[in-house]
Parts: structure tokens; C-alpha cells; sequence
């Protein structure tokens, strides 16, 4: 059986020492944020995948019949060895690229969650005895450093998952993604696309509560790697759509006025009846946009592909 290697490049004295800065950052200014990275812990990207399969979140849907339509085309242009993919998570859609790349060498999967990362790893060697698989623990917005395989490298960054940095935060990621690439290699990119604002609500406000608890979990995080005491029950899910900004914003509003130790940091934070904290945005994209913020960072666009209802897009670009 090929090898299955998983780095991590985040020793876990760092990925606390990122969380506490994040909390005290966030949760001292005002209005409070949260970043969402926070979110994948083991119940987080199990909430995730729950979240996927949801009949409101129509994103994982669109972009595997995009990826079922055109993974051939993807292969064909990028003639890809080794396939770096940026939030991997389950790579369950990943599997019908992988599948029309017969000459793949290495896949790459890079993800924050361990417990993702790792199912995934073991699940996708099993199915592919002769594909080398190294798994990476890392940051993907924090100075990645990618195995030397061979190339033509093609990473790719699905799910929309781009759109959960805030705009500055996409500029400084593509670049780096851009600096991780040779010319003539390849970034694959999926965009949830701007759309009625029923159907987005609904996608982050879904009938069963999946996403609420969601977004609760961040709040399990914290109590759990920073002793801090959140009751989830106090805080209520809000996803609200931004027309100026054209994201969605997912929020928890604090039930009644409260105060939250948080010891690992020495801190306490108070909460007004109905104060709001950020948890996650999630942008959604027009061509235009997408081919600017890629041209900038010096990728070319080649292609844009949507789903047939035109909700969802994924393109191709190629490094200048
Ligand atoms: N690509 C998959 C999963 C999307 S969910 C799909 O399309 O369904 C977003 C994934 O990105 C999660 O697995 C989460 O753990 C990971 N993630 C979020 N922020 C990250 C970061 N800063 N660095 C690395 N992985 C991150
Ligand atoms: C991972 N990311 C693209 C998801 C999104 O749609 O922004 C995360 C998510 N948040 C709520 N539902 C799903």
C-alpha cells in the first residue's frame, strides 16, 4: 500500500497559543468576533458534514455536479502529478477529481482538523493503494510549506471556503497560494455565487438547527481549551445577509446580559442583552470579482464553470 503520511506543521503549544490570541483579540473589541476556523474541532467538522447533506445548504450539492461534469476538463488542462487541496475536510467530493486523474502522484490534503484530516487519509488510501497521500495539520492562511513533489501542482480550494476571509485576508491568502505555484501550475477554485436572499438565509438558517449548533460549537471550543464558562443555551444562532458587502454573516446574540470567565486568559467578558458577536462571514462572488482578486495575485482565469441553476461556480486559473 502507498504511504499515508500526516505533518503536522501546527505543534499543538501553537495552535493554543493562536486560539488564546484569537479569543482575547476578538472578544475585547467591539463589536466581538470570532474567526471561524475555530469552528472544526471532531464535533465541529462532523456538524459540517451534517451541514452538507441539509436540503436548505445547496453549495456542496452545486460544486459536486460541477466537479462530476467537468473533472475530466480539470485534469486535461492541468495534466496536475501532485494535487494540493486547502480544506480538505472529508475530501469527499475531491474523490471525482481524483478519479479522472489516473497519473496523479501525490495528493496533499491540508486541513486544521485533525480528526477530518486523518478519516479522510485512511479512507482515501484504502481506495487508492498506489496514490501517495500527505496529509498536512496546517494553517492554510499562515506561510504554508508543501512536500516537494512532482509537478505540475494544482491546488485547489473548494466549498466556498474562501469566501469565510474577509476581503484583505483573501488577498494576502491568494498571494501566498499564488507563491506555493510555478508558472503554468494551477488553482481550482470554488465560489458560492450572489443569489436571492431566501435562499442564502435559508442555506445558514436551516429548519433542523445544524447550523445553529454549528455555530454554537465555537463556543464548546473555547469552554473546552480555555476552561472559559459560555452556556451555548444563552446565546442564540443569527445568519443575516449583507447586501452592501453581498455576505452572509453568522452571529450568536447573547439571550440576556451576561458575564463570561474565560481563566486561561484571566479575563472576564461582559455581554449586553442582545449584543451580537461575529462567528463567521461567508461572501459570495461574481465573475468579475473573482477574475480581479485572481488577476491580482497573478493568476490567470481560464475557466469558470457553474452548476445548471447558476448558483455555485468553480474556476481555473493558471500562475503568471
Ligand atoms: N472542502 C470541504 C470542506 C469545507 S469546510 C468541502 O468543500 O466540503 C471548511 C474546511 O476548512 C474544514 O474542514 C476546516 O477544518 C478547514 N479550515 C477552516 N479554516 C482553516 C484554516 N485556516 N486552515 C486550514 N483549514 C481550515
Ligand atoms: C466552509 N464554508 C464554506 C461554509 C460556508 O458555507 O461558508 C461554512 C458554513 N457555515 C455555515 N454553514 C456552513
Amino acid at each position: 500500500m502507498s504511504p499515508f503520511l500526516v505533518t503536522r506543521t501546527l505543534p499543538e503549544d501553537a495552535t493554543d497559543a493562536a486560539l488564546r490570541a484569537d479569543v482575547l483579540h476578538g472578544l475585547t473589541r467591539t463589536p466581538k468576533t470570532l474567526p471561524p476556523k475555530w469552528f472544526y474541532d471532531a464535533h465541529g467538522s462532523e456538524l459540517f458534514e451534517k451541514i452538507t447533506e441539509l436540503p436548505e445548504y445547496y453549495p456542496t450539492r452545486a460544486e459536486r455536479e460541477i466537479l462530476v461534469a467537468r473533472a475530466a476538463e480539470i485534469a486535461e488542462a492541468t495534466g496536475a502529478r501532485t494535487l494540493v487541496e486547502l480544506g480538505s475536510g472529508s475530501s469527499d467530493k475531491t474523490r471525482h477529481l481524483l478519479d479522472a486523474m489516473p497519473d496523479l502522484h501525490t495528493y496533499v490534503p491540508v486541513d486544521v482538523s485533525e480528526s477530518a484530516l486523518t478519516q479522510a487519509g485512511q479512507a482515501l488510501i484504502a481506495e487508492r493503494p498506489s496514490l501517495d497521500v500527505h496529509a498536512l495539520i496546517a494553517d492554510f492562511t499562515g506561510g504554508l510549506v508543501l512536500p516537494g513533489t512532482p509537478g505540475p501542482r494544482l491546488v485547489a480550494f473548494l466549498g466556498g471556503t474562501i469566501g469565510n476571509l474577509l476581503p484583505a485576508e483573501r488577498a494576502t491568502f491568494l498571494a501566498s497560494v499564488r507563491s506555493l505555484l510555478s508558472p503554468g501550475d494551477a488553482l481550482l477554485l470554488g465560489t458560492d455565487l450572489v443569489k436571492d436572499e431566501s435562499v442564502l438565509v435559508a442555506a445558514y438558517d436551516d429548519a433542523a438547527g445544524v447550523t445553529a449548533a454549528f455555530n454554537k460549537n465555537v463556543l464548546t471550543v473555547v469552554d473546552r481549551e480555555l476552561g472559559a464558562d459560555f452556556d451555548p443555551d444563552e446565546f442564540t444562532h443569527v445568519a443575516l445577509w449583507d447586501a452592501e458587502r453581498e455576505w452572509i454573516e453568522m452571529r450568536l446574540r447573547a439571550r440576556s446580559a451576561l458575564t463570561v470567565k474565560i481563566p486561561a486568559l484571566d479575563l472576564a467578558v461582559d455581554f449586553a442583552e442582545g449584543e451580537e458577536m461575529r462567528t463567521e462571514v461567508s461572501a459570495k462572488f461574481r465573475e468579475e470579482g473573482v477574475r480581479t482578486e485572481l488577476a491580482a495575485a497573478g493568476l490567470d482565469l481560464t475557466h469558470w464553470w457553474t452548476d445548471a441553476q447558476g448558483r455555485f461556480a468553480l474556476s481555473l486559473s493558471t500562475a503568471r
